[in-house]
């Protein structure tokens, strides 16, 4: 049997290099692993850490480090998953923060419980997906989304909200406003609709349907299709440094719309149910000529306009001189300000 550890794993002047996908050197004044809830309330009862600063990292996929952590960097690392219940209208799935989140969405698909297939690679862990509200190829974790359990930094108390407690948007939710830094995530319930639709309304999947001539593909067949076409497009953290799509697609008025379509008629556009209109965020960088450019170590990725890379030693600041230099541009062509997805910090 394994002992439950009742010491807090801890590392002072940790290096974090390895723990951000951009691969940017920072150093923690203190690294502290989670390992479980009962670790997350010792962390509080700490005579040093509990009243401490504190930044949560989870796998460190849409974070900027631009200077050293003079906070306690709390990694998430709460493991477990599990069916919880089978309905006839869903199949309820929990997972442990500190899931690996690809790997989690595969395991639900071997087990015969589709919805989130169309999330399949996208980088992280299971904890952040919330934070968030992750989203690709046309599903939002928020809808799929069912409970997820947290312990207040502040009480140590254990918590469990609800997704109206979570106040999802676009890229957005309370984690990021009135719970940042204060609610640690441990643990997160999905639910998986019966009976399964599946969600093929994206572009890039009507043409695989198109290509492939296969009309009805199952579950696991658009996760193999997303998988594909990620690849394609995005580069692989362990080999180029980046933080997917470093910025949000920019929502605009129907007026600043047709404003933009005026300057070019070209712009990528999807309309909102509101009136309102989102812009491709990658088609404004690429229509100024970055594609594939660089300021000192940090570049633009060749393929997708919206990833900014590290060609190979870059520091923070360099990435948002890069970042800085972007939205001036899209500013200055558009009339556009491009706000940043990743946290900076
Ligand atoms: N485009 C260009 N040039 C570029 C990049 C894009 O013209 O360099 C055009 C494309 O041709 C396409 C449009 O812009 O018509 C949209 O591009 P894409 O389909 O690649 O999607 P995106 O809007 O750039 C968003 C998400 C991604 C998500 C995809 C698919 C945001 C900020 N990004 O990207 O999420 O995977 O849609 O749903 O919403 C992430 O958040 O990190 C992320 C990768």
């Amino acid at each position: 049997m394994v002992e439950e550890r009742t010491e807090l794993q801890f590392e002072r002047r940790a290096s974090l290099r390895a723990f951000n996908s951009f691969g940017l050197p920072a150093v923690a004044a203190a690294l502290v692993r989670l390992r479980s809830e009962a670790d997350v309330k010792r962390v509080v009862d700490h005579p040093e850490f509990g009243p401490a600063k504190k930044l949560i990292l989870s796998g460190g996929s849409n974070l900027v480090l631009t200077r050293d952590v003079a906070a306690v960097v709390l990694k998430v690392e709460i493991l477990g998953r599990r069916l919880l219940r089978e309905t006839p209208e869903a199949f309820i799935v929990e997972a442990g923060a500190g899931e690996n989140w690809h790997d989690f969405v595969a395991w639900t698909l071997q087990q015969g419980w589709p919805g989130l297939e169309n999330l399949g690679l996208i980088p992280g862990l299971v904890g952040a997906a919330p934070v968030q509200n992750i989203g690709a190829y046309g599903v939002e974790l928020k809808d799929r989304f069912d409970s997820l359990d947290g312990v207040d930094l502040v009480t140590g108390r254990s918590v469990t909200l609800e997704a109206a407690q979570c106040a999802f948007g676009y890229r957005d939710s309370v984690f990021k406003h009135l719970l940042a830094g204060k609610t640690l995530i441990t643990r997160v319930r999905f639910r998986l609709p019966r009976p399964w639709a599946p969600v093929l309304g994206y572009l890039d999947l009507q043409r695989r349907v198109h290509d492939t001539g296969n009309a009805h593909p199952d579950a696991q067949t658009i996760f193999d299709w997303i998988c594909a076409i990620r690849r394609a497009k995005l580069p692989d953290p362990l080999q180029i440094g980046n933080a997917g799509s470093f910025f949000k697609n920019p929502v605009v008025s129907a007026e600043q719309c047709r404003d933009i379509i005026g300057r070019d008629p070209s712009v990528v556009h999807y309309p909102m149910p509101d009136g309102s209109a989102k812009l491709a965020a990658g088609w404004l960088i690429d229509a100024c000529g970055w594609k594939g450019k660089s300021i000192g170590r940090a570049g633009v990725y060749e393929r997708q306009a919206l990833v900014l890379v590290n060609r190979g030693g870059a520091i923070g600041a360099e990435v948002l001189t890069l970042a800085r230099a972007i939205q001036e541009s899209v500013y200055g062509r558009f009339g556009i300000r491009l706000e940043p997805e990743p946290v900076i910090l």
